[in-house]
């Protein structure tokens, strides 16, 4: 399975902060927001990784991460997106590299306490399709939100003005070789992005979603409260899936 870390989008509720470098290169605590996902991958055992980016700043992602040797990155790519068109049509830019593997999704702003590693084992064993994560969370508002019967998801609703659910579909998904055939047929959203949540309700549909549910603290970190919980969060709990040693990261 390969990892794909979605890192574009211009970070504009950020600003200035995202003036002078890209969204996940800001700091989170002790180290910049992209160490966190790349962890995350490479705790559960995922060690090929694609970037995706964007954006006038990309190319301090060269300058930080290199050929990602030196944080246990078997191989590491970029891919450059255009514009900001959603987290679906950054995803689309990862085709070529997934090569017909499975995927580990995980948005660049998304850090999580815990890891995926048994979620990631399950999906390696599943036939085919896709599978999400969910946390209870108490702003439901804000994100993907899927309604459940029993341990069946009805529904995922992006954003809900009147949320059904607690249950936040975070910025981590598995996917099967098919997502980029779904990918090419979604429509731009009200907001005029491709969404993943059509990508999910489209496995949903087909009766190909499993989900899990995190264990630990959970936080993306695209606005300045989000941004200040998630160092706080990480200065405060330790986030457990750290064992990346930092100094050897960054001496290197
Ligand atoms: O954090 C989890 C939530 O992320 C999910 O619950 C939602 O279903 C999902 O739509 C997403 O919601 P946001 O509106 O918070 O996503 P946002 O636009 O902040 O983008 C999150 C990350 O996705 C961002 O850090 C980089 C990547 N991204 C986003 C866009 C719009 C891209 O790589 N390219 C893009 O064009």
């Amino acid at each position: 399975m390969k990892g794909v870390i979605l890192a574009g989008g211009l970070g504009t509720r950020l600003r200035p902060l995202t003036l002078v470098t890209n969204k996940h290169l800001l700091p989170i605590y002790d180290r910049p927001m992209i160490y966190y996902p790349i962890q995350c991958l490479l705790n559960a055992g995922i060690k090929e990784i694609l970037i995706v980016t964007g954006g006038e700043h990309a190319g301090d992602f060269l300058k930080l991460l290199k050929n990602g040797k030196q944080l246990g990155i078997d191989r590491l790519g970029y891919a450059y997106q255009e514009g900001e068109g959603g987290i679906a049509d950054a995803l689309k830019l990862a085709e070529d590299f997934a090569d017909r593997d499975k995927v580990c999704v995980i948005l660049g702003d998304n850090i999580i306490q815990g890891n995926i590693r048994k979620a990631a084992g399950d999906f390696f064993t599943q036939s085919s399709g896709a599978k999400v994560i969910l946390k209870k969370v108490p702003d439901p508002e804000r994100f993907g939100v899927a309604m459940l019967d029993g341990d069946r998801i009805t529904s995922i609703v992006e954003k809900p003005a009147d949320p059904q659910s607690d249950l936040a579909v975070t910025g981590i998904y598995f996917y099967d070789a098919d997502v980029f055939d779904v990918a090419q047929t979604l429509k731009p959203s009200d907001r005029g992005e491709l969404e993943i949540t059509d990508v999910n309700n489209y496995y949903l549909d087909r009766g190909d979603l499993t989900w899990d549910v995190l264990d630990g603290w959970w936080t993306d970190a695209g606005t300045l409260e989000s941004l200040y919980r998630a160092a706080t969060f990480c200065a405060d709990g330790g986030a457990n899936h750290l064992e990346l040693p930092v100094e050897a990261a960054v001496s290197k």
